[in-house]
């Protein structure tokens, strides 16, 4: 790694970056950012890492959920207990129904910035840059609100690490206790279609909890107190930069700023700087690969990102949409395997399923991503692979961005709560219920 440092990225092309009006004014807030403390430490990374590990094993299962954008004005109370709430539900139903440890990974407390596939947008003649996230500039179709602004990478900082603090206070004071699953019970699950389902899977939870606990085999603080972990698309290289630190005692360098950083599929490329950065952190590390990407590609990608074939180091997070991942997954499982290496598979059955209804939403079909899901399931068994996890995007409120599920969300509901700045989300009771399938899936 004698070539490689926090800044070697620099050299490369990157892709997908804001273009801010002052070079300075934007070295002076990185400056401020590179003083301020981590947000995540290096023991919880290593941590993550050996999960991971257990994950690609087939020991663990990995739940990573969240928004397709956090923004700033949803660093709220309820807007993140929510998330935990829906988090802690189904990974529960999971621990119950795949019965193996379920590693939770919010994508929250930074997923602020997205890459966009146009730099600009035009609306009644008026061209602007595109939103790229609260990390980089505003929603409103203004020249004020469109323009790069660095001082948003403090106030991102600042709420990642207001959300951090939230979820760590209340996972530290019992909030996320397994033998309290009344305290993450959301409104509507006294009133869902799947509540007898869910409940059932309390109450015997519980019961087994008690009865591991009887014989002596459980009593840890594993069962009071539920680990999160934090994660978002690595993108902004300069914010991720300025969070890379050494630590005491430990060689390396650590992206602080999150346990799991992901590569999205845009910037990707072999040669590019978002791979250059990524290959020198010690944190397990995501890259969401899908269709079209040539063996060679896949290849390179393990051996630029996992090199010494670490266990839980990389997550290759597939996204081929349901109807290429039937042909698409197998080649891939294929690429990886002649490599030798090492990867964590995990599933994002929603990049792939998107699509623009004639009133202009973009949504996604519930019936389409659970067909993903299940053909994943069965595409990895078939060869002899371990789907080691899960992607979402997801809330814990009440909107109505994708179709389908046990309530028959149709293209007319989607008005009544559609919220998302970016991507379409499940809603609390359709991630429930694709929890619900998950176990259903791998109990068939
Ligand atoms: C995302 O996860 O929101 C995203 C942009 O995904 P992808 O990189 O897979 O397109
Ligand atoms: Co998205």
């Amino acid at each position: 790694m004698s070539d490689w440092h926090p800044a070697s990225w620099q050299e490369k092309l990157a892709k997908q970056q804001a273009k801010y009006p002052s070079i300075q004014a934007l070295d002076e807030i990185l400056d401020q950012l590179s003083q301020l403390p981590p947000l995540v430490t290096s023991w919880e990374v290593d941590a993550l890492k050996s999960q991971l590990a257990e994950a690609s094993r087939g020991n663990a299962f990995l739940l990573q959920g969240g928004d397709c954008a956090e923004s700033f004005s949803d660093c709220t109370s309820p807007v993140i207990t929510n998330k935990l709430k829906i988090l802690l539900q189904m990974s529960l139903m999971m621990i119950h129904g795949l019965n193996k440890p379920v590693i939770r990974v919010g994508r929250i407390a930074g997923q602020y910035a997205k890459p966009r596939s146009a730099d600009t947008e035009t609306l009644d003649n008026i061209t602007l840059p595109s939103y790229r996230g609260d990390l980089i500039n505003g929603p409103a179709f203004t020249t004020e609100s469109r323009t790069p602004d660095p001082v948003r990478l403090l106030r991102g900082y600042g709420r990642a690490a207001m959300t951090l603090n939230f979820i760590r206070a209340l996972s530290e004071s019992g909030f996320a206790d397994l033998h309290h699953p009344e305290n993450w019970d959301l409104d509507f699950v006294s009133h869902s279609p799947l509540s007898n389902e869910y409940h059932k899977a309390v109450k015997d939870l519980s019961n087994s909890l008690r009865f591991m606990e009887t014989l002596g085999s459980a009593k840890n603080s594993e069962l009071n107190r539920v680990r999160f972990n934090t994660s978002h698309e690595g993108l902004h290289l300069h914010y991720e930069q300025a969070l890379t630190r050494e630590v005491p005692n430990r060689s390396g360098y650590y992206n602080l700023s999150t346990h799991l950083p992901w590569i999205g599929l845009r910037t990707a490329e072999i040669d590019g700087a978002h791979i250059e950065y990524f290959r020198g952190i010690k944190n397990p590390v995501g890259v969401k690969v899908g269709a079209d990407m040539p063996t060679e590609w896949i290849q390179a990608l393990v051996e630029r990102l996992n090199p010494d074939n670490e266990a839980g180091k990389l997550v290759f997070i597939h996204r081929f949409g349901a109807e290429k991942i039937a042909e698409g997954l197998p080649k891939l499982i294929d690429a990886v395997r002649q490599t030798g290496k090492c990867v964590l598979w995990v599933c994002d059955p929603m990049h792939g399923n998107t699509e623009t209804t004639e009133n202009g939403y973009k949504t996604r079909r519930f019936d389409n991503i659970l067909s993903e899901l299940e053909q994943t399931f069965d595409i990895h068994h078939r060869e002899g692979s371990i789907l080691g996890g899960v992607h979402f995007e997801l809330t814990g409120d009440d909107v109505t961005e994708c179709i389908g599920g046990a309530r028959g969300l149709d293209e007319a509901g989607l008005k009544r709560a559609y919220k998302t700045q970016v991507d379409p989300r499940l809603n609390y009771e359709q991630a429930l219920e694709m929890a619900m399938a998950i176990v259903r899936k791998t109990a068939g």
